[in-house]
């Protein structure tokens, strides 16, 4: 398909890369873009031949968050009936492959969240994550009060969220809200999110969407439901396919051929 506001490329075996391409407004989250997000989103979810995803923006922004020239009109009763927003849950709900944020330059507000949303973040050492809405008379609106309390704990994220202030790509590092910091810029931080994607990508994809699945219940689920939920997981792939592959290679000292069932 042809996107206006997104760009879609596979640039490694397995590996589905979308980049946020609305350069203009720092890639700020239209409705129209999400929409295309979400449709590239699905149609990676669904393509056997991926097995991971990469969601980049640009070198100045990932995105500087929601469209605030789309919100500004906004109603109660108009937010409330077109359930204004609800389409940002679909990354999170829906989709079961694992989906990597690499950030370089501003993900502010929804931007910010939508990084959140992703299993792994990867930033460069200055980019600018924050959730400035309180500036704006609003509050986060797409998951961020959840998702970086859960990150960062309950102290941090109600000054981040009160005070309006960005944080630093280094301080996510630090804070554990990136998982790697990268000290170059935009290329460097795309190629080390590529390779981490093709590493996921060379797995089993039932195994790695079992993996992402039992991850995610952690951040739902009590500690002895959510080990409870794991344990069955684990016993599941034994029903696999490749889990007899991946065992037999290592017995035999080769590599292991998935079938991805
Ligand atoms: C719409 C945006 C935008 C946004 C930037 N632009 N961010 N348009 N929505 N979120 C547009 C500007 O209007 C401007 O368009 C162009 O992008 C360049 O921005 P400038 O401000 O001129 O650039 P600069 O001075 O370099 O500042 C960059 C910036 C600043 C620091 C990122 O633009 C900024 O503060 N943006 C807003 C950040 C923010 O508040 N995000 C949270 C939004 S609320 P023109 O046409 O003038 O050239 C939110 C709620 C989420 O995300 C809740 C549910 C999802």
């Amino acid at each position: 398909p042809t996107y206006s506001y997104i760009l879609t490329s596979s640039p490694k075996p397995g590996v589905g890369l979308i980049t946020l391409n609305r350069p203009k407004a720092f890639n700020a989250l239209s409705s129209a873009l999400f929409k295309e997000l979400n449709d590239a989103l699905s149609k990676y979810d669904e393509d056997r031949d991926i097995g991971s995803i990469v969601i980049t923006g640009g070198e100045k922004a990932f995105a500087a968050g929601a469209d605030i020239k789309e919100m500004a009109p906004l109603t109660f009763s108009s937010a409330y009936s077109t359930n204004f927003i609800a389409p940002w849950s679909h990354l999170a709900k829906e989709i079961r492959k694992p989906v990597i944020a690499a950030v370089a330059g501003y993900a502010l507000g929804g931007g910010c969240e939508l990084a959140l949303m992703c299993d792994i973040i990867y930033c460069t050492a200055n980019a600018t994550f924050g959730q400035p809405e309180i500036k704006l008379g609003v509050i986060p609106g797409a998951g961020g009060s959840q998702r970086l309390t859960r990150a960062v704990g309950k102290s941090r994220t109600m000054e981040l969220i009160l005070t309006g202030k960005n944080f630093s790509g280094k301080e996510a590092g630090e804070w554990g809200v990136a998982s790697k910091v990268i000290d170059g810029g935009k290329d460097e931080l795309l190629e080390a999110a590529i390779q981490t994607a093709e590493t996921i990508a060379s797995y089993s994809r039932v195994a790695v969407i079992a993996a992402k699945e039992v991850v995610n219940k952690s951040q739902e689920l009590s500690l002895r439901e959510g080990v409870d939920f794991e344990r069955r997981l684990f016993h599941g792939l034994f029903g696999s396919k490749d889990q007899k592959i991946g065992m037999s290679a290592f017995a035999e000292k080769q590599q292991p051929q998935w079938k991805n069932e």
